[in-house]
């Protein structure tokens, strides 16, 4: 394991520590709906992975690789005095972090959700327009590179929200070529969980945005189908982010989870 932790931690309240991790390209700032909902009862932490917000930039000469990061994130939370077993919410980037969290601690797990994410890895034809993103964003800079999700990350309605679109704009493109690249070759090259889901055995939540462009309800579906008791849910009226996009129906869903675990 890595002895240079680069990830930034941020806590709020008291009681079971709940850990947010962020998708790609973005920061911790995408939970900023939640902290209000769940502070109130819990301790949420929201994690900056890697080069990604305050958290220190990637390191050139390291392989890119999730399941690295999900070390630096329960190192991270050692070194924080969080020992206690944890909920870990991820989205997207942040819910396959999650799952390579599972394969390797998780008996320091006491609930997993997997919101708008998926547990197969990349196809081939997927890597390889990561690598020519990464490519661009280092050639022609990451506005460059990361503007063409814009118009996936969330639903039509949610293209109309100033909030937003604002806030989406300037946390992608405040995210350096380095990191791009590195976060990139890292998902490209991540685990297929399909196999192992049948062994979780932490209780979990599934929530998907019902209009969720980049990965289909009905790939999320059967992911929680091979959950062993896992509930899945849908939040309507969302794309890829139900956190921002619809952050009322997302909390309740997560309130309603963190009352049982
Ligand atoms: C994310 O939201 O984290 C990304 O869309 C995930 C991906 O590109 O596979």
């Amino acid at each position: 394991m890595s002895h240079e932790n680069r990830c930034f931690l941020e806590s709020h309240g008291s009681g079971i520590p709940v850990v947010f991790l962020h998708g790609y390209p973005l920061n911790r700032s995408m939970w900023n709906d939640q902290v209000p909902a769940i502070a109130t009862s819990f301790r949420p932490i929201l994690i900056d992975l890697p080069g990604f917000g305050s958290a220190a930039r990637a390191n050139k000469s390291d392989t890119p690789s999730l399941a690295k990061i999900a070390d630096e994130v329960f190192e991270a939370l050692q070194s924080a005095r969080i020992t206690e077993p944890i909920v870990l919410v991820g989205l997207s980037m942040g819910g396959y972090i999650a799952l390579e969290f599972w394969k390797r601690h998780a008996s320091s797990l006491r609930g997993l959700v997997l919101a708008d994410t998926k547990a197969s890895p990349d196809t081939p034809e997927a890597a390889e327009a990561r690598y020519k993103t990464a490519k661009t964003a280092l050639e022609e800079g990451t506005e460059k590179a990361v503007n063409p999700m814009m118009a996936k990350l969330i639903s039509a309605q949610s293209q109309k929200s100033e909030k937003i679109t604002t806030w989406l704009q300037k946390t992608m493109h405040s995210v350096s070529p380095e990191t791009i690249e590195m976060a990139l070759y890292a998902m490209a090259g991540r685990s297929d969980f399909t196999n192992e889901l049948s062994s979780i055995n932490v209780p979990t939540l599934v929530i998907a945005g019902r209009e969720d462009a980049i990965i289909p309800v009905e790939v999320m579906k059967k992911m929680a189908d091979a959950i062993p008791g896992a509930s899945f849910k849908v939040v309507e009226g969302s794309g890829h982010m139900p956190s921002n996009e619809q952050p009322d129906a997302f909390n309740q869903l997560l309130l309603d989870f963190l009352q049982t675990v």
